[in-house]
């Protein structure tokens, strides 16, 4: 019963929607286990350009059955809008089920998630305002409303009715905001995402288990990243799931023991959306050169990412809290035109040296980045399609890479469409 997760091993947008599809093709099962549409997965097929937030990436090959698993936040307009604009562009949703026990965003997250933001001033997380961490609160508050519950049109209103009899009072005392009607909102939430929710609705944890018992292929599709899990991420910027391997566990309802392939995913660079701590940032023309080449700029919210060189110490970390047993290079054909480029290899902090990354978040703001600098190659890279197209000075730099971060580098993508990758080692 082969399992496999991808991961991001950053802060998020590394790329991972390219590799989950392109391992998508000998999978039949895609399995989402955290997050919802604060996630954003652009794939070119084709030359076509497709950005997904919530339906899993491998919705793209018709033999593949694409499953939202109960650990996800699900917002049913989003959902249903997602699946018309696949279906537009000629894409069938028909195999795509959602776990009846995720948890639904409902609009007032998504109020309650801008006015918290309003609410920290300066110290704002920079969150995608979709709702995802209040859903998640309320989850865990047993104030949440789970997908199945839009089964049954009395309790889909009983529930509204207890959670807003709360909710309404934060809105209306602590941010002076209008009530939320719950008789309104349970009757525009049915009349309006009912019809097109309710085949999806699936018992996904015994339709997981099936598959994986016929010996079939099953890919549990990380979403954001391991710096911003919620427990071993940069808190609090970080999102409120967990996007760590481990994370696909309880998200979909395996037991560890069902995973045997973890694949990190890393840009040949870092980005980071949102405020936090980022010890490699740059703030020189290199960064900038970084965004316009790399088109770092979020899928979702359009916001520019910040830049800075790869960091080994955080990718050892990944590969310890995630046990990756392989790491998958996106994006090196971004550092192409570099003269030099730089892999971060330990810290300087207080004077010492900082081979891991400190525990105390106060040393990693004050952590300043020790690096190894490479002659860069200089050589455009997208036509590359095997290691020995690749000129010596990329090859020194991956497997410098390889060297700090301690597992295999197995794959190395040069470019955004399906076909621009290569298999390394
Ligand atoms: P939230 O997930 O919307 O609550 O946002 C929390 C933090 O996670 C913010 O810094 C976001 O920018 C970041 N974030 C959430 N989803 C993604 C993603 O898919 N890519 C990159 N950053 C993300």
């Amino acid at each position: 019963m082969p399992a496999t997760v991808v991961v991001g091993t950053q802060w998020g947008d590394e790329g991972k929607g390219k590799f989950t599809d392109l391992l998508a093709k000998d999978m039949s099962m895609v399995v989402r286990y955290q997050g919802g549409h604060n996630a954003g997965h652009t794939l070119v097929v084709d030359g076509e350009k497709f950005a997904l937030q919530l339906i899993p990436s491998g919705v793209l090959y018709p033999y593949i059955v694409p499953v939202i698993g109960n650990g996800v936040v699900v917002d049913p307009f989003v959902l249903l809008a997602e699946m018309k604009m696949l279906q537009r562009r000629g894409v069938d949703t028909s195999n795509l089920k959602v776990s009846g026990n995720a948890h639904l965003i409902m609009p007032y997250h998504q109020q309650l998630d801008a006015l918290h933001e309003r609410h920290l001033g300066k110290a704002k997380l920079g969150t995608t305002k979709r709702g995802i961490g209040p859903a998640y609160s309320d989850k865990s508050m047993r104030l949440g409303i789970r997908v199945q519950d839009m089964l049954d049109e009395d309790i889909f209103a009983e529930k509204l009715h207890t959670v807003l009899s709360h909710t309404n009072k934060v809105l209306t005392k602590v941010f002076n905001r209008l009530p939320v009607d719950p008789d309104k909102l349970a009757e525009k939430v049915l009349s309006e995402c009912l019809d097109g929710i309710k085949p999806l609705i699936t018992d996904t944890v015994n339709l997981i288990h099936d598959s994986l018992e016929a010996g079939q292929h099953v890919l549990f599709e990380g979403a954001q990243a391991t710096f911003l899990d919620l427990d071993h991420g940069t808190y609090p910027f970080v999102t409120s799931s967990n996007p760590t391997a481990g994370g696909a566990c309880p998200g979909a309802g395996i037991g560890p023991r069902h995973i045997d392939r973890i694949l990190g995913i890393s840009k040949a660079y870092v980005t980071r959306v949102g405020a936090g701590p980022f010890p490699t940032e740059l703030f020189d023309l290199d960064g900038d050169r970084m965004v316009d080449i790399g088109a770092e700029y979020g899928t979702n919210t359009g916001r520019r990412r910040r830049p800075g060189w790869v960091d080994a110490v955080m990718l050892r970390h990944a590969v310890r809290i995630n046990s990756l047993s392989e790491m998958a290079i996106t994006k090196l054909d971004v550092l192409d035109t570099f003269e030099t480029v730089k892999i971060c290899v330990a810290y300087e902090i207080d004077g010492q040296r900082v081979e891991k990354l400190p525990y105390h978040q106060s040393d990693l703001h004050r952590a300043t980045p020790i690096y190894e600098e490479l002659p860069g190659w200089q050589q455009d890279l997208t036509a590359a399609t095997q290691a020995s197209d690749l000129p010596p000075n990329a090859v020194t730099y991956l497997r410098i890479l390889e060297e700090q971060i301690g597992i295999p580098i197995t794959l190395v993508s040069t470019g955004p469409g399906r076909q621009q990758f290569l298999n390394w080692n």
